[in-house]
């Protein structure tokens, strides 16, 4: 794919394996938007490779909104916002604590599916590049494996892996459809 010119969107793209992403598409001419709550990080790295950074939580509607629309004509989005925690289901002094699971779940899965489902939406009403494609968004580090974890909350949910998949294949099955005259009556 040509990523020379094109928009960009790299949601937790302030640190880690988002920051690096930025780099590596900044450093072959795409228009990058750094979409990332810690907006100190966000800031410098965005002035460093004249990218835009618009402060964001993965979790919030409008927010992702925002920055997808921040970042003009979208041909690729990658989610890396994550976080992590580890611990045991069961300790010495009993269960291990529901809240932190429960926000893991919500910014890894929550958040990515919504990066995924906003950018992709945006990316559908553009224009299909030369090859006749709108590339699909891609997942980031959240859905990536992490041997030896000690919780299953410090690792992505297999949802996000779950929820990538029907991503990727929807503009195939689309492109299928459309070639063999198959789509949906009220399809648009
Ligand atoms: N680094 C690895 O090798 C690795 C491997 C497997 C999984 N992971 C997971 O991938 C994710 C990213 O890893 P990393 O090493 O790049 O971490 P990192 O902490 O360096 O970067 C994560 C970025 O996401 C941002 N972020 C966190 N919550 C956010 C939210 N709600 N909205 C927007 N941005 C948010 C942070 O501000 C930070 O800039 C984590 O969930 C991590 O557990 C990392």
């Amino acid at each position: 794919m040509r990523l020379y010119g094109i928009g960009a969107l790299v949601a937790g793209g302030a640190s880690g394996l988002g920051e690096a992403t930025a780099r590596a598409l900044a450093a072959r001419g795409a228009r990058v938007t750094i979409a990332d709550l810690n907006d100190e990080r966000g800031e410098a790295l965005a002035a460093e490779l004249g990218a835009t950074f618009v402060k964001t939580d993965v979790t919030g509607e409008g927010q992702v909104q925002a920055a997808v629309e921040a970042a003009g004509e979208l041909r690729l989005a990658v989610s890396c916002a994550g976080i992590g925690w580890a611990e045991r289901t069961v300790k010495r002094d009993g269960p291990a604590a529901l809240e932190p699971f429960e926000t893991v779940v919500r910014v890894n899965l929550i958040g990515t599916f919504n990066v995924l489902r906003l950018a992709a939406a945006a990316m559908a009403e553009g224009e299909p590049d030369e090859g006749g494609e709108r590339r699909p968004p891609r997942r980031g580090a959240p859905g990536a494996r992490r041997a030896g974890a000690a919780s299953a909350a410090a690792r992505p949910p297999g949802g996000v892996r779950r929820a990538g998949l029907p991503h990727r294949r929807e503009p195939d099955a689309e492109r299928r459809d459309d070639q063999a005259g198959r789509r949906p009556q009220n399809a648009s």
